[in-house]
């Protein structure tokens, strides 16, 4: 088994002087390929800050962190860009969904800012199994929360990224659709050997996973196999 991402050391403050939050601590930490982690803990802990760091999408304050053996935050920001699209498939607590696009472009369009060719087949697949197919030509506001948080799932899986982040993923699904959702990830994970990390609240989300991260108060506790 390799690493994937790799975290040293890394801090992360929010503001300065008496208002400011120290929210993550010397975070060291090694993701192994093909493995599915969820980070679990309590609201304010870190989760969402952890992720993004993990993902290249916010710089700590120090610290490194290796993607596939390059140092993320030593990239230019549009090196950097490139490589998050490439290689990483995102679906954020609050979706983030393009408004002025319908749900199938929402989907294509980070495939196709890479130049690439979307897979059909598979994107069907992604679109069926998230039962989305009779939204594709609707646009996000149209949306009920848990139709949203599925068309941001189907964008994060429609190009296989190597590694997929997902915070809170089924936070505003029923249970159903949450399992629905959880077996998709899962099978997308072993068809394609993908790494996922997921955020979650749900301890029987957690224990779908083969390991759990737990974070308390910006510390990382401890990384339990399941
Ligand atoms: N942009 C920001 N500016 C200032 N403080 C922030 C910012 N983002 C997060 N924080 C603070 O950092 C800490 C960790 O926040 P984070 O969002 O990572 O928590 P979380 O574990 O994801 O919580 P939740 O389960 O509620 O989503 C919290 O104390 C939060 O208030
Ligand atoms: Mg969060």
């Amino acid at each position: 088994m390799s690493t994937i991402l790799k975290a040293v050391n890394i801090e992360k403050t929010y503001g300065k002087g008496e208002l400011s939050v120290h929210a993550l601590k010397n975070i060291n930490l090694s993701i192994e390929d093909g493995i599915f982690y969820a980070i679990i803990g309590k609201s304010g802990s870190g989760k969402s800050t952890l992720l993004h760091i993990l993902g290249g999408l916010d710089k700590p304050s120090s610290g490194k962190m290796y993607l596939e053996d390059k140092s993320m935050f030593d990239l230019r920001d549009r090196e950097l860009a490139i490589l998050r699209r490439q290689r990483i498939g995102f679906v954020f607590q609050s979706f983030n969904l393009l408004e002025e696009h319908t749900v199938m472009e929402n989907i294509l369009i980070p495939i196709e800012l890479d130049g690439k060719h979307p897979d059909m087949k598979h994107i069907d697949k992604v679109i069926d199994s998230l039962g989305i197919r009779e939204k594709l030509s609707y646009y996000p506001d149209e949306l009920s929360g848990g139709q949203r948080q599925r068309v941001a799932i189907a964008r994060a899986l429609a190009s296989k990224p190597a590694l997929l982040l997902a915070d809170e993923p089924t936070g505003n699904l029923d249970d159903k659709t949450s399992n629905e959702v959880m077996n998709l990830l899962k099978e997308s994970a072993k068809e394609f050997h993908q790494t996922i990390i997921l955020v979650t609240h749900d301890p029987q989300i957690a224990d779908m996973a083969d390991k759990v991260i737990t974070i308390s108060d910006g510390n990382l506790v401890s990384i339990q196999d399941n």
